[in-house]
């Protein structure tokens, strides 16, 4: 069965592949955009890029009910063991790991990563996951960086960037990260979820239809696509 995408809002992410879910910095509770709450949701594995609360408010719950493994850079792990969670996947910037259903690579990002309570959050990072049926880059929450050309000379089939702008990359410069990535298709992330980052996606797509040759998707917080 071919890989979804479910975007939760803001920078949350269900993936579906290959009878596994993996769930990508999970936001729901407190996110105003999210169509679900944490209690709705079941994953097999989550996903945390970094320490912020916008993207591991809810990593502990959904794993403990769910039984989740948690894959995030060691200081996460170590801080979410402290919340009880059983199961993790420790790892750091450029290692990748084989998980069930495929494997996970652990990119840079220029951003921060102090956890909720103050604690040391690691480095933050982004994800490759290669999947049987495509690559697939989320770049969490950066600014662009030029080592985005490598990330991307794997061969990507969807990107998932950030557009919000202040506190990451705004659509100008994910018009230029998609340039540097080259992915067959792109979907914008961590916008429109508070005013401070509201975007128009409209300009943004055109832009990307224009400039690049990937394909812009936009979808609505509870939408799903298709890998
Ligand atoms: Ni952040
Ligand atoms: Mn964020």
């Amino acid at each position: 069965m071919a890989t979804t995408l479910r975007w939760l809002g803001h920078a949350c992410w269900l993936v579906a592949t290959g009878g596994k879910t993996i769930l990508i910095d999970p936001f729901l509770n407190d996110s105003p955009t999210a169509p679900v709450k944490a209690e709705a949701v079941k994953a097999d594995f989550v996903l945390v890029s970094h320490g912020h609360f916008d993207h591991v408010a809810d990593a502990a719950s959904v794993a403990n009910r769910s039984g989740a493994t948690v894959v995030a850079n060691y200081e996460i792990c170590e801080w979410l063991a402290k919340q009880g969670v059983t199961s993790t996947q420790p790892m750091n910037i450029g290692g990748a790991i084989d998980l069930p259903f495929g494997r996970v690579k652990m990119t840079i990002a220029h951003h921060s990563s102090v956890l909720p309570d103050g604690s040391g959050g690691g480095n933050p990072g982004g994800f490759v996951l290669t999947l049987p049926d495509g690559k697939i880059y989320f770049a969490c929450d950066t600014g662009l960086f030029y080592d985005m050309k490598l990330i991307g000379a794997v061969g990507l089939d969807l990107a998932v960037l950030p557009i919000g702008d202040r506190f990451t990359m705004g659509p100008d410069d994910a018009v230029e990260a998609v340039k540097l990535l080259q992915p067959k298709r792109v979907v914008p992330s961590h916008y429109n979820t508070w005013p401070p980052i509201a975007q128009d996606t409209g300009p943004w797509a055109a832009r990307i239809k224009a400039e690049t040759q990937a394909e812009p998707i936009v979808v609505a917080p509870g939408g799903t696509i298709k890998l």
